[in-house]
């Protein structure tokens, strides 16, 4: 009998859960140790279908890689889908998993969970601290909730049931798998299909939003997933050492940020667009800055390996794999 841990991966389709399946491949795991479910064949917003599916798949680790996901003009436009859908994955996906003896499962939140007007670098203990920007609020909330949950059965169930339930909450990523949906992509897909068709149509020149001068924190999505297996595998005396009871969650970012032109120079350069780039100061800047501190998963012995350069080198490929005829 195999002795590698049978792994269900939810949202293994996304750009997140498809990186962790190649990061668990990649260090070895078994392609029929790891379970994968569609959208369509688990609604995981269905409870009576996610009890059926745990009860039926017996999982010994779960990563919650499965969200509602979206920019700020689909979170506008339906909130209540977001956080309706958000809090249902999770709180089925994580009971269900607490009532078939799962023991082990990472949360994936994200850098929103922290308020508006956070002190920068952003700490693990900025959370509920202070108003969250109106956009993404219900996004937020559900995700504070899905911290919550995986703590609270960890603390109800953890010395009884042996429950380790862990949450990471990424910055900004970018990489194989993104959304280049022209109204509902984040930055780096949105520069590189920009600058992608300003080259191949010729365009003299790119106009990006605002000053430019707003410094954010990107991290290529294959190093999200190593993050993610290297915190999921953490000992349990090691994780409770660098956390505490309600304040368990881990930043994961690079640490370093970069000014949006400067994002944008580098996202012309490996497309290969040449013309010159314009900064568009009629349109909204958003905050000045946002960056993740990532000490405490530095201190657990984790740092990111994937440059700008090269992560984007490889984003393009994708782009190109994709999207290009
Ligand atoms: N992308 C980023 O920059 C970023 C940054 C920070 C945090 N994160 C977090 O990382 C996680 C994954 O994000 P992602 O970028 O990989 O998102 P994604 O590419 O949109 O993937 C999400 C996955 O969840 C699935 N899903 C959605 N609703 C479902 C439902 N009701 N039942 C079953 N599956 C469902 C989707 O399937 P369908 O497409 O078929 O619906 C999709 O495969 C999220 O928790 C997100 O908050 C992402």
């Amino acid at each position: 009998m195999s002795t590698h841990a049978k792994i269900y991966v939810a949202g293994h389709r996304g750009m997140v859960g498809s990186a962790i399946v190649r990061q668990l491949r990649a260090q070895g795991h078994p392609a029929d140790r790891i379970i994968t479910r569609t959208h369509a064949e688990l609604d995981l917003t269905d409870q009576a279908a996610v009890r059926a599916f745990f009860a039926t798949a017996k999982p010994d680790q779960v990563y919650l890689a499965a969200a509602k996901v979206g920019g700020i003009h689909a979170n506008n436009t339906y909130p209540a889908e977001f956080i309706y859908s958000n809090l249902m994955m999770e709180a089925n996906v994580i009971d269900a998993a607490f009532r078939n003896g799962v023991k082990k499962l990472l949360f994936l939140g994200s850098s929103c969970i922290y308020p508006k007007l956070a002190e920068q670098p952003m700490r693990e203990d900025a959370l509920l601290t202070g108003t969250l920007e109106p956009t993404n609020e219900p996004y937020a909330i559900a995700k504070i909730a899905g911290i919550k949950l995986c703590e609270s059965y960890n603390r109800q169930y953890g010395n009884s049931h042996g429950v380790d339930y862990r949450s990471v909450m990424p910055t900004n990523l970018y990489g194989p798998g993104d959304n280049y949906h022209l109204a509902n992509s984040h930055v780096i897909p949105a520069l590189i299909r920009r600058f992608h068709e300003a080259k191949v149509n010729h365009v003299p020149n790119v106009a990006i939003w605002g000053t430019g001068t707003p410094r954010r924190e990107f991290l290529y999505v294959d190093d999200m997933a190593a993050a993610s297996v290297h915190v999921m595998t953490l000992p349990m005396a090691t994780y409770r050492q660098h956390t505490q009871p309600m304040l368990s969650h881990i930043n994961v970012g690079c640490g370093e940020d970069v000014t949006i032109f400067q994002v944008a120079q580098t996202v012309a350069r490996t497309v290969g667009y040449t013309g010159p780039i314009h900064t568009d100061a009629s349109k909204p800047d958003g905050t000045p800055r946002k960056l993740m501190d990532s000490s405490r998963l530095n201190g657990l012995g984790w740092k990111a390996q994937v440059g700008l350069e090269s992560g984007l080198k490889a984003a393009y490929e994708d782009f190109l794999e994709r999207y290009s005829s």
